[in-house]
């Protein structure tokens, strides 16, 4: 696969680099995504599952789905994608990762300056006093409670909610400061996460685009390298190291 002369000079004149990933760069992994031709939104209703009314309607039916979904994220681990974003941490001084994700696949594949946009599978939290519950919850009854009788819930930002404003702030600023700002894995239609891809733009950011297809960043990228991240990624890295001599 080729790499452009461009990518390979501004990556090795880069001080800050951001990595917005989208549920693409878990697929290698085994964790389906949610558009596209076995997307989760194909047979499933968001509405139903991942909002805060579909969960006070039916609290059983959305732990169901989050229990089965947690199942999938504790069976997979990080593919060479996420461990190729982990390792430009070797080579470039600021490397940010900012997830629409919640499996939780790149703080295991070692990245340490994450912002998750969409919050983490593996924290929970009572919808009453917002007491914090790890994963190791022991979900006994179909629907666990709090301690206070709260119900509890997943820590995940569903449809309508806002996102969490610690990791959206911090996700601006990243993506307003660095010098290139790679979109892995994502249909970047979900706002307000996707906006941070214009941001990063009109701020100057080099975006280059990895994708198994076209998608609407595809125009507003400087390049796009169309194939599956996994293999993508490990290869853009080992050029640069290559170059860099590490
Ligand atoms: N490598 C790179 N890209 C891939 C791969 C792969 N191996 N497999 C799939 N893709 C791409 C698809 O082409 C698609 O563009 O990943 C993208 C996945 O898009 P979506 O399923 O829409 O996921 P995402 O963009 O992360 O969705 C954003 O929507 O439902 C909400 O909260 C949910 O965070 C999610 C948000």
């Amino acid at each position: 696969m080729e790499i452009s002369e461009n990518l390979i000079a501004r990556l090795q004149s880069a001080d800050s680099v951001v990595f917005f990933t989208g549920a693409g760069i878990s697929a290698e992994s085994g964790i389906p995504t949610f558009r596209g031709k076995d997307g989760i939104w194909n047979k499933l209703k968001p509405e139903e599952l991942a909002n805060f009314n579909a969960f006070m309607r039916n609290p059983e039916m959305v732990w169901e789905w989050y229990k089965y979904r947690r199942g999938i994220v504790h069976q997979s681990k990080p593919n060479d994608g996420h461990i190729a974003i982990a390792r430009f941490e070797e080579i470039i001084k600021k490397v940010s990762v900012v997830t629409q994700n919640i499996d939780n696949l790149h703080r295991r594949a070692g990245s340490r300056n994450i912002y998750e946009l969409h919050g983490n599978i593996e924290r929970n939290y009572c919808i009453k006093c917002r007491t914090f519950y790890n994963d190791d919850l022991d979900i006994k009854d179909k629907v666990p409670r709090c301690v206070c009788g709260g119900l509890i819930r997943p820590d995940v930002v569903w449809f309508g909610e806002y996102l969490p404003e610690d990791q959206y702030s911090g996700a601006e600023r990243v993506s307003s400061a660095c010098d290139i700002f790679f979109v892995v894995g994502t249909t970047g239609i979900v706002f307000p996460a996707a906006s941070l891809i214009y941001s990063a733009k009109r701020a100057g950011a080099y975006i280059v685009e990895v994708n198994v297809e076209e998608t609407e960043v595809s125009s507003v990228a400087g390049e796009s390298y169309f194939g599956e991240a996994g293999k993508i990624l490990p290869a853009i890295f080992n050029k640069i190291s290559e170059k860099k001599g590490t």
